[in-house]
């Protein structure tokens, strides 16, 4: 009976927590503080009318609400898996109240030398190697002995990513071409692959690992590369094949290797979330979802075609829509409440991981 329930019941109590690592999909405030030892100004992201729903305030999540991770947390029974970095008081702290989400907006996963040495920046030092080595720093204040932390991680459900997706992104903003960072691809999986071997070996059990969106449907990409002949287009969707292709590249690869680790530790969940098809979905037929204002326009953002205007992103002084429910876009790059919310279902109350997270609940019930 218990078992029954518990399938039924979405996983609620299977986890003792999430561990989370990734970028702007996952970051629940992680940038937010880091920013302000930076020299720049602070993010866009920061401000109105970021997290003007639900929260009605921006808390660093990159969307006008909740993120994917957010309902994960929710359907659990968890609360809100809070940012490692935090403000507690006046100042900024590490390591006091610890969360457990290492996400930062903005991150990759490869070192940000990487990408240094191929002639541009990325905003953050927060690859997925410094974001481990946060996670390893923090282990002493987790919990007390050896046996301790294999038992944190057990009992956790490690969401790894999405990450990776930044690598290309900074790239190709920076005005790399697709064929140019196609090499980037194997390096960005390997990464991804040995983190979750290293926390295999720390003692995680439970591990999801998302793959990349279908990036050409961003209004980023659909402004920057505007004016392609009609034939670089998908027919169904209005996206950009090319691109679409090269996310599902990084995607196979992902599965590919995924795979391989999983053959090698039977006794572990290796999950991978389909984050491209579950968000296809709504490319594909947007009505049916409740995006009556279409999939490729964002609901925030400088005007033009799809509202997308790198001189002039998501801010009080641009355009926003009156209801961001209608729109899978929020700010050009990252998608809004009501879409995070539909993946999130998509994924765990649906058939968009491989293996259904459904099913592994019973193993975690004793
Ligand atoms: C990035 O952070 C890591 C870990 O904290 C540090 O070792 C490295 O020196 C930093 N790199 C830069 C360029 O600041
Ligand atoms: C983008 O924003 C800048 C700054 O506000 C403005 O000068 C420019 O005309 C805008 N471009 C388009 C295509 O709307
Ligand atoms: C999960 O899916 C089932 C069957 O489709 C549905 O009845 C239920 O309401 C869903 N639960 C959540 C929390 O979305």
């Amino acid at each position: 009976m218990i078992l029954l329930g518990c399938i039924s019941s979405i996983s609620n109590g299977c986890y003792t927590s999430i561990i989370s690592f990734g970028d702007s999909l996952a970051d629940t405030g992680n940038a937010k503080v880091l920013s302000k030892y930076d020299k720049v100004d602070p993010p866009h992201f920061l401000f109105p009318p970021y997290g003007e729903t639900y929260f009605h305030n921006p808390t660093g999540r990159c969307s006008n609400g909740r993120l994917i991770i957010d309902f994960l947390a929710e359907s659990l029974g968890l609360p809100m898996i809070s940012p490692y970095f935090q403000r507690d008081g006046i100042e900024d702290v590490v390591n006091s109240r610890i969360g457990l989400n290492y996400a930062v907006a903005s991150a990759t996963a490869l070192d940000s030398s990487f990408h240094e040495a191929r002639g541009y920046n990325v905003p953050t030092n927060a690859s997925l190697g410094v974001q481990l080595g946060w996670f390893k720093l923090s282990l002493s204040s987790l919990c007390d002995s050896f046996s301790d932390c294999r038992k944190l991680l057990q009992g956790s459900l490690i969401l790894m990513g999405e990450i990776g997706g930044n690598d290309y992104n900074h790239a190709l903003v920076a005005g790399k071409s697709i064929n140019q960072i196609k090499p980037y691809v194997p390096l960005v999986v390997n990464t991804i692959i040995s983190t979750v071997i290293d926390l295999i070996d720390l003692g995680a059990q439970t591990l999801i690992v998302p793959g990349n969106l279908p990036i050409g449907c961003s209004p980023v990409y659909l402004t920057i590369y505007a004016g392609y002949n009609s034939d670089e287009y998908d027919a169904a969707t209005g996206c950009l094949i090319r691109l679409n292709k090269f996310a599902e590249y990084h995607n196979e690869l992902l599965k590919i290797e995924l795979n391989k680790i999983q053959e090698m530790h039977p006794s572990v969940n290796i999950i991978y979330g389909d984050y491209y098809n579950a968000a296809l979905q709504f490319y594909i037929s947007p009505n049916e979802f409740g995006f009556s204002n279409g999939a490729l326009n964002a609901c925030c953002g400088g005007g033009g075609p799809f509202n997308y205007n790198q001189s002039a992103e998501c801010s009080s002084s641009t355009i926003t829509c009156a209801d961001p429910n209608t729109y899978v876009n929020w700010d050009g790059l990252h998608l809004t409440e009501a879409a995070y919310k539909l993946i999130y279902t998509s994924l765990f109350n649906g058939s968009y991981t491989i293996p259904p997270f459904n099913s592994l609940c019973s193993m975690c019930v004793t």
